[in-house]
């Protein structure tokens, strides 16, 4: 199970005020499971969980070993929860150098035209021995409108169609059950379609198709994944009581006038894994004039830089560190024989995981001392069935804590300004 540790943030709360925090925390977790709260009908990502469909695993699984056989290049895309999820797991879980497999790249979440005219001219090199580049395309959107996404699978589509006779057979789209314009466009083209049931959000997608496919395609066992989310979901339901103490914590901070909330880890994998929180949280929770800014740190490399800020700035923040108990490296500090040059001698012999830890308890310990409160969510191990168990954790804690603000969390309203505005200028009908 993941846990929640906020023995570095307690001496900052009232533990009366805790205590009435908890239930209410509680009571937001019953309105979850009764589905008697605003939203109630984009509860999808607790069913799929409920009732895994293990055909679909399957057929995604060997799609995607297909594709790994056959393609150079997978292309993943898609914006926001369309794609985040699947980028956190694919940094967080394959080699950080050398990887097997196609090259994953990511295209359609933001419109720079420099970005993919380098794209279609690096597909367009031929590969080292005078071959053309296989390139597989996976077009995410679930409203199947979003113009960053459209735009960049309008240019990328192009460029398939007239690389490839078999083109159809190298693009698959995932989008809602019905409706939109890329339904249609399936439709007229016979693209392969995998389905975002209804019930699930964008942020909330990661463990349907939209997470699954490029996840399996980067080699990652999504079975190991999903079902690590399953035992997270299933231990929860009888006992809740970590995200409980989470979301009460993190609510206090939020009553008690904390404007940000640092998210970051001393593991640079799990970098990826903070993007997607940030979009989690942020989209969920930041309505109605509520909200924790979530920023994000990657330790100790911050340290060198926002550190300062943390340590010494404004007295408004909070810190989420995400704390991996298990190394998989033993990796340890050289004894050099030519003497102390460098004065690192008295680390010799130490495993690079324990002079990480020190970092880490050194960093709690100041921050702390500093006046700012940090909770600790920890994990076994960084390996697929924990980052399983760490997404529905994080799903969970979403709902629950962002019902405790009293607001929904599974809409996202303001999103519509930026378009509205932004199509008045482009001159949209
Ligand atoms: O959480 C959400 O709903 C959003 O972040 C969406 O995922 C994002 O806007 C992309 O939308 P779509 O999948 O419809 O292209």
């Amino acid at each position: 199970m993941i846990k929640t540790d906020i023995s570095s943030a307690k001496k900052f709360l009232d533990e009366a005020e805790l205590n009435v925090a908890r239930k209410k925390a509680a009571e937001a977790f019953k309105i979850v499971k009764e589905k008697s709260g605003p939203g109630c009908e984009w509860l999808g990502w607790r069913r799929i969980l409920d009732t895994p469909n293990d055909a679909e695993l399957e057929e995604i699984s060997s799609l995607a070993a297909k594709i790994r056989r056959d393609a150079d290049i997978f292309i993943v895309a898609g914006i926001g929860g369309s794609y985040t999820g699947a980028m956190a797991l694919i940094k967080a879980l394959t080699p950080q150098f050398g990887q097997k497999g196609p090259e994953i790249i990511y295209a359609g979440h933001h419109m720079s035209g420099r970005y993919l005219s380098e794209l279609v001219n690096f597909l367009d090199q031929p590969k080292e021995d005078g071959s053309t580049k296989q390139v597989y395309l996976n077009v995410i959107s679930k409203s199947g409108s979003t113009l960053e996404t459209a735009l960049a699978f309008r240019t990328l589509r192009s460029w398939m169609h007239k690389k490839y006779d078999d083109a159809k057979d190298r693009i698959i789209a995932t989008t809602g059950p019905e409706g939109g314009v890329l339904n249609n466009i399936i439709k007229e083209e016979g693209y392969k379609k995998y389905i975002i049931p209804d019930d699930v959000g964008g942020r909330f997608s990661v463990l349907t198709p939209v997470g699954l496919l490029p996840v399996s395609v980067a080699g990652i066992d999504i079975q190991t994944l999903f079902y690590g989310a399953v035992s997270e979901f299933e231990e929860n339901e009888t006992d809740a009581s970590e995200v409980i103490e989470y979301a009460a914590a993190r609510y206090l901070f939020h009553e008690n006038d904390y404007a940000i909330d640092v998210i970051g880890s001393f593991e640079p994998e799990l970098l990826g894994f903070t993007a997607w929180i940030q979009q989690l949280i942020g989209e969920s929770e930041g309505k109605e004039g509520k909200g924790l800014f979530p920023a994000l740190a990657g330790y100790s490399t911050d340290l060198h830089s926002v550190g300062q800020l943390v340590q010494e700035g404004r007295r408004n923040i909070v810190e989420t560190l995400l704390v991996v108990d298990k190394s998989f490296s033993d990796l340890k500090v050289t004894s050099e024989s030519s003497g102390d040059v460098d004065g690192l001698d008295y680390l010799s012999g130490k495993p690079f995981h324990e002079i990480n830890r020190s970092a880490l308890d050194g960093t709690v310990q100041a921050h702390t001392e500093g006046g700012v409160p940090v909770i600790k969510i920890r994990l076994e191990m960084l390996n697929t069935q924990q980052l399983g168990r760490l997404i529905y954790f994080y799903e969970l804690f979403t709902a629950v804590y962002v019902y405790m603000l009293g607001v929904n969390p599974f809409n996202q309203p303001g999103v519509e300004d930026y378009k509205k505005a932004m199509y008045t200028l482009l001159g949209k009908a």
